[in-house]
């Protein structure tokens, strides 16, 4: 079974990007099943039921989200409703929305599970404590685990990892919109890499005008931010998930998009 996993799509360019990379992405990657990241996929930040209604149509099966999970009010009833959108599970119980989700794909049953990392991010109980209860409950509902784990810092990312690493198909990084250099499968046969990147222009800092961007940094002075339009690309991998579970391996995916 073949899993794309798409890095955070950041605004309409990105939701735009990825619709017109889509046909591409599915003749070259054949994939059972595909997740991305929608956690900017509302100009930029946040999600709504529209944005997330507009993912599900270009093809994406289940939307993890993260940290701007919650910038749009209108959307708590929607998280609560679908069971094809996930958020952190490791925010406060009672909290919008589920952390993990399962889906058939390929005649298997897979679940999706999102965690948030707790280095300056905000979060009610440990990643790696819920990750362990998690595991259990989907233990007996699931074939394969894919975990998003939407974190700020590459050692945190890195150490969930090994945490776990033989019990799940796929820990994937998403949050930092960089892609990172390190997708390997890790020695028990979890796939895994420190941050899949972004799906929206690369004219950018991490999605946003880059001009803005920069003017914040170099002024120190409060800035409007908009999302950023020009050199569109797709962040993903492709994970192929094994009978037991595990993963034989994870490709990078950077592709830039011809015509949006
Ligand atoms: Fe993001
Ligand atoms: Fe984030």
């Amino acid at each position: 079974m073949r899993v794309l996993f798409i890095g955070d799509i950041v605004g309409r360019p990105g939701r735009a990007g990825l619709a017109a990379a889509m046909p591409e992405l599915r003749q070259r990657h054949s994939p059972d099943l595909v997740i991305a990241n929608g956690e900017n996929s509302a100009g930029g930040l946040g999600i709504t039921e529209k944005t997330a209604n507009s993912l599900l149509e270009t093809g994406i099966d289940v939307i993890t989200t993260g940290n701007h999970v919650y910038r749009h009010r209108a959307v708590y009833e929607f998280l609560d409703r679908s069971d094809r959108v996930v958020r952190p599970a490791n925010y406060p119980v009672g909290n919008p929305g589920r952390g993990a989700t399962t889906v058939e794909a390929a005649g298997r049953r897979v679940a999706v599970l999102n965690l948030s990392g707790a280095v300056q991010l905000r979060v009610a109980r440990s990643p790696f404590a819920e990750a362990d209860a998690q595991l259990a409950k989907l233990e007996s509902e699931a074939d394969a685990v894919i975990v998003d784990f939407h974190a700020e810092v590459t050692s945190e990312k890195v150490a969930m990892g090994w945490h776990l690493d033989g019990r799940v198909a796929a820990c994937l990084g998403t949050h930092t919109h960089v892609p990172t250099a390190d997708a390997r499968v890790l020695p028990q046969g979890t796939a895994f890499i420190s941050d899949v990147g972004m799906t929206g222009s690369r004219a950018s800092v991490l999605g946003v005008r880059w001009e803005q961007a920069l003017e914040g940094f170099r002024t120190q002075m409060p800035q409007r931010f908009e999302t950023a339009e020009d050199d569109l690309w797709v962040n993903a991998v492709v994970v192929e998930v094994n009978d037991r579970g595990l993963a034989d391996s994870i490709v990078p995916v950077l592709m830039p998009v011809e015509d949006a």
